[in-house]
C-alpha cells in the first residue's frame, strides 16, 4: 500500500506513521509527505528519510476549490492507496473528500463528537472534562464526523492548562494514529453501513 501523509507543521504524527511503517514493517511505503505550508517543520524529517516532499501553498491559489484541485493533482501523481492527513490545517472541499471517499484518513484531538472545530482542549478544560482524547476518523465532506477508526482517552489532571492537555493527548495521537494507518494498510478495516471497525472486532 501507498501512503501520502499531508502536514502544515511540525508534522509529530508524520514522524510517528513514518517510524513505525519503517520499524513494524508494515505492507506499506511512504510515498510522499506534503505541506501547504512551504516552512512546515515535518518536510525535513521527510527529505532527510529519502522521502519525496512537495508543497501546494494555499496562498497561491485564488479559491479553496483551485487549491484543492491543484493539491489533488500532486497527490494522485504518487497513487496513494490511503491519504493520510496529519495536523493538516486546511478544511477541504466536498469535491476532494469525495475523491478520497473512504481512503482519507484525519486525527482530531478531541473524543468526536465532542468538541469538533479549533481549541478543543481549551474547551474541555471550560466545561471542566475529567477525560479528554483523540479521534482516528475518515474524513468526510462534513468538519470532523466521519466513520470513527480509534479513539485514545487520557485523564485531564487537575491544575491542567491547555499545554499540558495538549501534550498528553499528543502522546496518545502518536499511539493511536500509526495503529489506524497500520490497520488500513491491512485491510483489517470492515465497513457496515456509515461505520467502520477492526475485523476481530477490536475496540
Ligand atoms: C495535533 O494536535 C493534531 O491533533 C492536530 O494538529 C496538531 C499538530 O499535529 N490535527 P502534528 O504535530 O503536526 O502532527
Amino acid at each position: 500500500k501507498r501512503l501520502v501523509i499531508l502536514i502544515s507543521g511540525r508534522g509529530s504524527n508524520m514522524e510517528a506513521i513514518v517510524k513505525a511503517c519503517a520499524a513494524e514493517g508494515w505492507p506499506a511505503s511512504i510515498a510522499a509527505v506534503i505541506s501547504n505550508r512551504p516552512d512546515a517543520g515535518g518536510l525535513q524529517f521527510a527529505a532527510d528519510r529519502g522521502i519525496a516532499t512537495a508543497v501546494v501553498d494555499h496562498k497561491a491559489y485564488a479559491s479553496r476549490d483551485d487549491f484543492d484541485a491543484e493539491l489533488a493533482r500532486v497527490i494522485d501523481g504518487f497513487s496513494p492507496d490511503l491519504v493520510v492527513l496529519a495536523g493538516f490545517m486546511r478544511i477541504l472541499t466536498p469535491a476532494f473528500t469525495a475523491r478520497y471517499e473512504r481512503r482519507l484518513l484525519n486525527i482530531h484531538p478531541s473524543l468526536l463528537p465532542a468538541f469538533t472545530g479549533l481549541h478543543t482542549h481549551e474547551r474541555a478544560l471550560a466545561m471542566g472534562c475529567k477525560v479528554a482524547g483523540a479521534t482516528v476518523h475518515f474524513v468526510t465532506a462534513e468538519l470532523d464526523h466521519g466513520a470513527i477508526v480509534m479513539q485514545g482517552v487520557v485523564p485531564v489532571k487537575p491544575g491542567d492548562d491547555a499545554k499540558a492537555l495538549a501534550a498528553r493527548v499528543l502522546t496518545a495521537e502518536h499511539r493511536i494514529y500509526p495503529q489506524s494507518v497500520r490497520w488500513f494498510v491491512e485491510d483489517a478495516l470492515v465497513w457496515s453501513g456509515d461505520t467502520v471497525q477492526h475485523r476481530d472486532g477490536a475496540p
